[in-house]
C-alpha cells in the first residue's frame, strides 16, 4: 500500500527494462537446454563469456604497476582516448577532435544528446526504427523531438534505405541524425559502402549533424571495414559526434567503457563543445570510472597485447559469421541473416510467438523478435532452427 504522505507515492510506476529483465528470467529458468538469445553479450560455443586473455594480462599489469587511484580529471584517461582514435577514425583525421571517457556507450549517447539539446533546445534528431530501445528512451527522457523513419522492415527482412533517404531530405541545418556505425541493433542490417556514400553526400548537403553510435566495431566485417562507411559520413560533416563503446569488442561489459568524441572542422567550435561536454559530464558522473578504460589503454599501449586482442576479437567475429551462415543454410527463412552483421538479427515474429518460444521451448529473445546469435552453440543451433521453423509454419501461433 502506498502512503499519500510519502513523496515517492507521487511517482508513476515504471516498467522494468524489458531487455534487462530477460537476464533474471533466464537465470531463474530451471529447464535444462534453455537457450539464451537475449541481452547482447558475446558467448563462446560453450555458452560462456570469458574475460579476454588480453584483458586478463592488462589487468594483471595494472594490478602490478598502478600506484594510485587518485582522480584523473573530467575527461578520464587521456591516453585511452588518444589510443582509440586511429582505431575509430583511421589514420587520417581531417577534423579537430575532443574526446571524453564515458561510462559505457550509453553514457556517451546520453552526453551527446544532452549536448545537442544544450546547443539547440528545439533540436530534431532523426532516428531509424527499429533501434536500440535505449536510444528512444534517452531522447524521450530528455524531451528531445525525434523524427522517426523506417530503418528495417521486419516482415520482409529488408533495409528501408530509400525511405530513410527521403526522410533525411526533409532535414534542415540544425537537425541531427543518429546512425548505427555498424552491426545495427536490433536488425543486423547495415548500409553498404555505396549507401554510406549517399548518406555522406546528403548529410553534407543538408548540413545535418551526425551522431554515430559505434558499439560493435570489429564484430561485423572486421575493425577497419566496420568503420569505413561511418568514416565517410564523419568526413563529409562540418561537425559530428561519435559515441563509442569498448564493452563488446573488448568484452568488458560490466566495466562500462565508452567514449564520446566531438568533431568539427573549426578548432574554436570543438573547444566550445569541449567546455560544455565537461560541464555536462560533471553533473552526470563527475569523473568516469577508471578500471575498464585503463585496461583498454594498457592493451593498446602494448603491441603484443594489441595483437592478442585483435586475434581474440577476430575469433568472436568469425564465430558469429559462421553461425549466420549456418542458420541461413538451415532454413530459407533465415537466409537474410547471412548478409547481416554482428550479434543481432530481428526475426519476423509476433510478441506472442516470442512468448511461446520462451514459455514452451525455453528459447529466450527480446520481445520484438531480436535474437543474439552468439547464444547459439553447436549443441543448440539445430534445436533453435527446428523450433523456429515450426513456429513459422504456424505449428504454434
Ligand atoms: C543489448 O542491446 O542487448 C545491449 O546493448 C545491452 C543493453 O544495454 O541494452
Amino acid at each position: 500500500m502506498t502512503s499519500a504522505r510519502s513523496l515517492f507515492a507521487h511517482l508513476t510506476m515504471q516498467r522494468g527494462d524489458a531487455l534487462l529483465s530477460l537476464i533474471d528470467l533466464y537465470r531463474r529458468d530451471p529447464r535444462p537446454g534453455k537457450i539464451d538469445l537475449g541481452v547482447g553479450v558475446y558467448r563462446d560455443d560453450l555458452g560462456a563469456t570469458p574475460v579476454l586473455a588480453a584483458v586478463k594480462a592488462a589487468e594483471q599489469q595494472l594490478l602490478d604497476v598502478q600506484s594510485t587511484k587518485s582522480y584523473l580529471g573530467p575527461e578520464g584517461d587521456l591516453d585511452y582516448l588518444e589510443l582509440l582514435k586511429p582505431i575509430v577514425f583511421g589514420p587520417r583525421i581531417s577534423h579537430e577532435i575532443f574526446g571524453v571517457q564515458t561510462p559505457g556507450g550509453t553514457g556517451a549517447i546520453r552526453l551527446a544528446c544532452e549536448l545537442l539539446r544544450a546547443a539547440r533546445p528545439d533540436i530534431r534528431i532523426f532516428l531509424g526504427a527499429p533501434t536500440w530501445p535505449n536510444h528512444t528512451q534517452i531522447l524521450d527522457q530528455l524531451g528531445i523531438n525525434r523524427v522517426t523513419f523506417h530503418h528495417y522492415d521486419q516482415r520482409t527482412q529488408r533495409l528501408c534505405f530509400d525511405e530513410m533517404m527521403s526522410a533525411l531530405e526533409t532535414g534542415r541545418r540544425g537537425d541531427a541524425v543518429l546512425l548505427h556505425g555498424c552491426c545495427h541493433n536490433p536488425s543486423g542490417a547495415d548500409f553498404s559502402l555505396d549507401q554510406w556514400r549517399e548518406i555522406a553526400e546528403l548529410v553534407a548537403r543538408k548540413g545535418l549533424t551526425p551522431l554515430i553510435d559505434l558499439a560493435y566495431q570489429g564484430l561485423g566485417l572486421g575493425l577497419e571495414d566496420d568503420a569505413a562507411g561511418m568514416r565517410l559520413v564523419l568526413d563529409a560533416a562540418d561537425d559530428a559526434l561519435l559515441a563509442y563503446s569498448c564493452d563488446k569488442n573488448f568484452g568488458l561489459y560490466r566495466e562500462r567503457v565508452g567514449a564520446l568524441y566531438a568533431l568539427s572542422r573549426n578548432a574554436m567550435v570543438v573547444e566550445l563543445a569541449a567546455t560544455n561536454i565537461r560541464a555536462l559530464a560533471r553533473t552526470n558522473w563527475s569523473m568516469p570510472p577508471d578500471h575498464g578504460a585503463a585496461t583498454v589503454r594498457v592493451i593498446l599501449e602494448s603491441e603484443c597485447l594489441t595483437t592478442l586482442w585483435k586475434a581474440e576479437l577476430e575469433a568472436m567475429r568469425s564465430r558469429i559469421a559462421g553461425l549466420r551462415a549456418r542458420l541461413a543454410q538451415a532454413n530459407p527463412a533465415l537466409k537474410p541473416l547471412a548478409a547481416q552483421h554482428g550479434l543481432f538479427a530481428l526475426l519476423p515474429l509476433t510478441t506472442s510467438q516470442v512468448a511461446r518460444l520462451r514459455d514452451d521451448h525455453a528459447i529466450y529473445m527480446a520481445s520484438v523478435g531480436r535474437i543474439n546469435l552468439a547464444g547459439l552453440t553447436n549443441e543448440n543451433i539445430d534445436t533453435f532452427a527446428r523450433t523456429y521453423d515450426a513456429c513459422l509454419q504456424g505449428e504454434f501461433a
